[in-house]
């Protein structure tokens, strides 16, 4: 084997002429390899444990599939390609040509060309290699060089197969208000396929993720476990099959559900990255690895505290005045808020937005409810100490609005005079359209440029597709709605981000509808529900976090009984809920007694203490809420693991509080801290060991009892290191 090292600017280009060989893409502790056979097929060789010997793997049989399956091959089960090509053919067998790879700094970057053999098809499978977090991002380009345009009816980003005795898959499902709910199941043979296919507000039903593990059920701290994550807001389809040889294969992608693509000769096709990471020490380890990723590289401003929120909508809702937004504001500042944002209500004239019937996609200041317009507001804010935020949906608009008058052709539609659905009494604007972008670009821009003092925007998208149709596509590319409306999505987002650096972007469709990596990197949080009842969000966050980490989860503490739910539950255990994630409030103060208020300025003061272990520290998993002993508990590490928290819920009634026995995690074995029961509500501590000092041996090995025997109660805990 020849290896030509070429020297570039401070990266080393490896290039491999000859056959058969390994391409071994790694990270410190994860390897995905690559054999590329004798007759020039790349094949995957391994993907899992760091393998940092590889002799011997080269003349190896292949247990796994090509590393880019297309259909035509050979091979007729799931295929990552279907391409139709210029001739009509629909016959695709791609042949490793070339590949690369470079290293700067804690990125490996590798690209592997290949081709079709008969017809002038190319594509390149991409890898970045993250080495501390031991994430592996993987996208692909396919390059039309024939003569006339090919189509793609099937685009994957990846397809990766793992071999061991069972495969359980963990996927996270839900509905409005119930986002993130965990399933597991053991893979049995056959297709288990998660996806969706109504665009939009795409991870409502299913979040395009998963957690695979090898051989048993997953725990959180011990066994095989690949998480993967699509980086797209739009449809998706992850699909696992177990075949004959009990193997795993796993294609991820774009879903190609009612989205032909067609390529003129000339054009490429780049699909959405695929991000995976292994972990052979359970669940929580690969949740670890991705949050670190995320934050440094895939997050907006992941190294950068965020403020605490309060947003006007579960206290107001559409119902406000000047007076009544500052009154909300004068008991923000009062409890030590950091941003005030308000929410929909503020906007329409002709068709005043003072429901969600009318006013959507006219946005200009309603002149009923805030005369003196928004600066007045934005002022008051400043002189309250505070940033001021707003909300948005620019993507769509009611039927009731200038806009909808004005431009019907911007809209989604199915055409032929056919029925309009709506949803939410909303339609969409077609964002494949290249002048509805700069609409909605335009929105956005103009809000930041009159106003520059506006700190943070709340980004909403509150409905799916149903009328797939556009004007302004080509009657042959219809196909390409699905695809082009989340390209035109993303264009926006980076034109924004690009424009207003500092200005903080909050993801949120209906609640958590847009949780997904994608808009994740051109946005600083997400709302993750619009559940906010705390015994309910136990579970969503605990679902949530097992990929997106919790300084982008955006967590409100509102009034009781919950508005959703009509739950009653105690401020204490409100905040304690809250305080997992980016902290914010979402209730009119005014409706706070005086007790309540001392409490939740204490809460917040605390919050300021606490959020760089939150926010910036590892989070372990100790006790499911899912688990039937009616406890969760969870802890999160400062990076220099000095400082730690500890949080535990009882969610039932407990007779035997013996049962309540935590054991923390990713602490210092040697060192001593002290542990400091916090964010009480009484003079009774639930320790018998208050401020004690304790070994991390000890915390971790042994465990400590934590006395919550009622529902609904909960305790937190700081944990230092005593000098
Ligand atoms: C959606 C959001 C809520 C709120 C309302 C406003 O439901 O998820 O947080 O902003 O819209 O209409």
């Amino acid at each position: 084997m020849k290896k030509i090292f070429i020297l570039f600017l401070g990266c080393v280009f490896i290039q491999n002429h000859l056959f058969a060989q390994l391409i071994h893409i790694s990270t410190q502790e994860n390897s995905l390899i690559f054999q590329v056979t004798k007759q020039k097929k790349v094949m995957q060789s391994h993907y899992g444990k760091l393998i940092k010997n590889t002799q011997g793997l080269e003349d190896m049989a292949v247990v796994f599939n090509e590393a880019y399956p297309s259909f035509g091959n050979g091979n007729n089960d799931e295929v990552a390609l279907i391409a139709t090509h210029d001739d009509g053919t629909m016959a695709t067998d791609l042949f490793y040509k070339s590949h690369q790879q470079e290293k700067e700094d804690n990125i490996q970057k590798t690209v592997i060309h290949l081709k079709d053999d008969k017809k002038e098809l190319y594509v390149d499978l991409h890898f970045k290699a993250y080495a501390h977090e031991n994430v592996i991002e993987q996208w692909i380009v396919v390059h039309n060089k024939e003569k006339k345009e090919i189509s793609l009816s099937q685009f994957a980003s990846s397809a990766i197969g793992f071999k061991a005795t069972d495969y359980y898959l963990s996927h996270f499902y839900g509905s409005h208000s119930k986002e993130m709910m965990i399933s597991e199941e053991r893979l049995t043979n056959g297709i288990k396929i998660i996806e969706t296919k109504r665009g939009v507000r795409t991870t409502e039903y299913e979040n395009p993720t998963f957690m695979l593990s090898l051989n048993g059920a997953a725990k959180e701290s011990h066994g095989e476990v690949i998480a993967g994550a699509l980086a797209w807001s739009g449809n998706f389809r992850l699909a696992f099959q177990v075949d004959d040889k009990a193997r795993c294969q796993m294609i991820s992608g774009i879903n190609s559900f009612a989205s032909t693509y067609h390529l003129a000769s000339g054009e490429n096709f780049e699909t959405p990255r695929m991000i995976l990471t292994y972990s052979d020490e359970g669940k929580n380890k690969a949740s670890i690895n991705l949050h670190r990723w995320a934050k440094k590289y895939n997050l907006r401003a992941g190294n950068e505290l965020r403020p605490i929120v309060l947003n006007s909508w579960e206290g107001a809702y559409f119902k406000f005045d000047a007076d009544k937004l500052k009154n909300m504001m004068d008991g923000a500042a009062e409890m030590g808020v950091e941003v005030f944002v308000l929410d929909d209500g503020w906007f329409g004239n002709k068709y005043p937005r003072n429901n969600a019937k009318a006013g959507l996609g006219d946005w200009q200041v309603n002149q009923k409810k805030l005369p003196k317009g928004l600066d007045d507001l934005i002022d008051y804010t400043a002189y309250k100490g505070m940033r001021f935020g707003i909300w948005v949906e620019p993507e769509m608009v009611n039927p009731k609005s200038e806009l909808a008058e004005k431009h019907p052709d911007w809209i989604v539609q199915r055409q032929n005079d056919r029925k309009m659905l709506l949803e939410r009494n909303q339609l969409l604007l077609d964002l494949s359209n290249p002048k509805v972008q700069d609409f909605v670009f335009n929105v956005v821009d103009r809000l930041l440029t009159t106003h520059p003092k506006i700190a943070y925007v709340k980004w909403d998208a509150n409905r799916h597709v149903q009328n797939f149709g556009s004007t302004y596509l080509s009657e042959k590319k219809q196909s390409h709605l699905f695809i082009n409306y989340t390209r035109g999505l993303e264009n926006v987002l980076k034109r924004l981000e690009k424009k207003y650096p500092s200005t903080i972007f909050q993801a949120c469709a209906s609640g958590g509808g847009r949780v997904d990596f994608s808009s994740m990197k051109h946005t600083h949080e997400f709302w993750a529900s619009d559940d906010t009842d705390p015994y309910e969000r136990l579970f969503i966050q605990w679902g949530t976090n097992h990929f997106y980490p919790p300084i982008a989860t955006a967590a409100h503490v509102t009034k009781s009984p919950n508005h959703q739910t009509h739950r009653e539950t105690s401020l204490k255990f409100r905040f304690d809920v809250a305080m997992a994630g980016r902290l914010g409030i979402e209730l009119r103060p005014d409706d706070l007694d005086e007790k309540e208020v001392k409490f939740a300025k204490k809460a917040i003061a605390l919050y300021k203490d606490i959020r760089p272990i939150v926010q910036f520290g590892d989070l372990y998993r100790l006790l499911s809420p899912y688990d039937e002993d009616g406890y969760a508990a969870i802890n999160y590490v400062a990076p220099s693991k000095k400082e730690a928290l500890l949080m535990v819920y009882s969610h039932e009634h407990h007779r035997r509080y013996e049962r309540n026995f935590v054991k923390m995690q990713g602490l210092d074995p040697s060192l001593i801290y002290e542990v400091e029961e916090i964010n009480t509500d009484s003079k009774k501590s639930h320790i018998s060991f208050n401020h004690q000092l304790i070994s991390g041996e000890i915390l971790m090995n042994r465990g400590i009892w934590v006395d919550l025997r009622r529902p609904l109660e909960s305790a937190v805990f700081k944990i230092s290191e005593t000098k």
